[in-house]
Order: C-alpha cells, then structure tokens, then sequence
C-alpha cells in the first residue's frame, strides 16, 4: 500500500554504520600481506596472550589481554592508525559530535584470530567513543558482523516484519567484510561475531577511540 499523498515519514533515533575499504590504495597488496605475516607472527610468539585466551575462552588468539597497543610494537600498525585516525574523524563529523575542537584519540588496538568455528557474542564497547574492525584475513564463508537494533527491549508488542523488508527496518542487521574492509559504529551499539564456518582463521584487527 502506497503512502497517502498528504503524509510525511521522518526517519528519527538513526543508527549509522560507517564502512570503508582499503583495498584499491596503492601499495595494498603489500601493505595487507605484512600486517597478515605480522598477525601471525604476534600470535606464535606471546605466550601472555595465549594465557589470556585459555582463561577468557577465546576460540583462537586475540592480544586484547596482552598488547593493546599494538602501534608501539610493529610499524605496519602505525601505518594502520593514520588510516583509521582519519576514517574516525570522518566519521566523527558525519555523527555530528562537538568534541570541543579535539580530536577522538585511539585508545586501544589489538589483533584478533578467529578459528574455524569460532565467535564472539553479543558485546559493546564501555569507556569508548567509535569503535571499529579492521579485517586482514577473510576466507569464504568467514564470519560477518551482526548487529543489534539498540531498541530491541522496548518493542514488546511490535509484529514482525514483513519478508522481504526494507535494510534499515532490520532488527539485526549483518554486514560482511572483505580484506581491506573498515567497519565502525558507536562503541554502545551491541554487537556480535557470528561463527566462522569456513575451513580458516579469519583474521582483524580491532580498535576503539575515546574522547
Ligand atoms: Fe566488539
């Protein structure tokens, strides 16, 4: 059914997304396999973060518990961060944030290596402004990200959607990366990895930006 001519529909309350993709940069084909290589080689060599990931059950390796800084130990990810700083900030002006005349600032980065089979559940990022992934590694039929409508405990009686529906009438909406892929959001909204079905590790770098 057609909207009457004489009414208006405002969308309010919007949740934005910001995607972003890297791969047509020049030099990303190197740029990639090096931050691939040096995932690698961070994860066959911190003991501390294996730990971690024993005592938390993480299904592979991330450095979250160990190095969170990853800027400080490789360049690759100095490289990275001037990237992100300015798809941060971008996002920052679309958002309409008055931050004052400062900038968000990258507060924590870490790798993570998903295993075959694994996921992360539902989650937000406390204490933080923007965060965001970026993915290094993602074979076929790895992971998507899912996203969580923040509205959803106050819905009670609201019917289901029509199928199909429109994309940003979704209650939890995916989004599936590519290598190269930034993905960013506002560090409240829940989010979850959904299993990585493929025979691979899939591999990201995650980061979160404060104020
Ligand atoms: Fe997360």
């Amino acid at each position: 059914m057609k909207t009457p001519a004489a009414a208006t529909i405002t969308p309010l309350f919007v949740t934005e997304i910001y995607r972003a993709d890297l791969s047509g940069e020049a030099g990303f084909e190197a740029f990639i396999e090096e931050i691939d290589d040096t995932c690698r080689a961070f994860a066959d060599d911190d003991d501390a973060g294996h730990d971690w990931c024993e005592k938390n059950a993480y299904p592979g390796y991330t450095s979250y518990g160990s190095m969170s800084n990853l800027t400080q130990y490789a360049p690759v990810f100095a490289v990275l961060k001037k990237q992100l700083d300015a798809h941060v900030h971008a996002f920052a002006e679309v958002l309409e944030y008055d931050l004052g005349g400062k900038k968000l600032k990258l507060d924590n980065i870490w790798i993570n290596i998903l295993e075959p089979g694994g996921f992360h559940s539902g989650h937000i990022h406390p204490h933080s402004v923007i965060s965001g992934t970026f993915y290094v590694a993602v074979p076929d039929k790895a992971s998507a990200l899912k996203f969580e409508d923040p509205r959803l405990m106050g819905f009670m009686n609201a019917p289901p959607r029509k199928t199909p529906h429109r994309r940003d009438h979704e209650i939890f909406a995916y989004e599936a990366p590519a290598a190269g892929t930034i993905l960013m959001w506002e560090s409240w909204l829940r989010h979850e990895v959904t299993m990585n079905q493929s025979d691979d590790v899939r591999i990201s770098v995650s980061f979160n930006y404060g104020f």
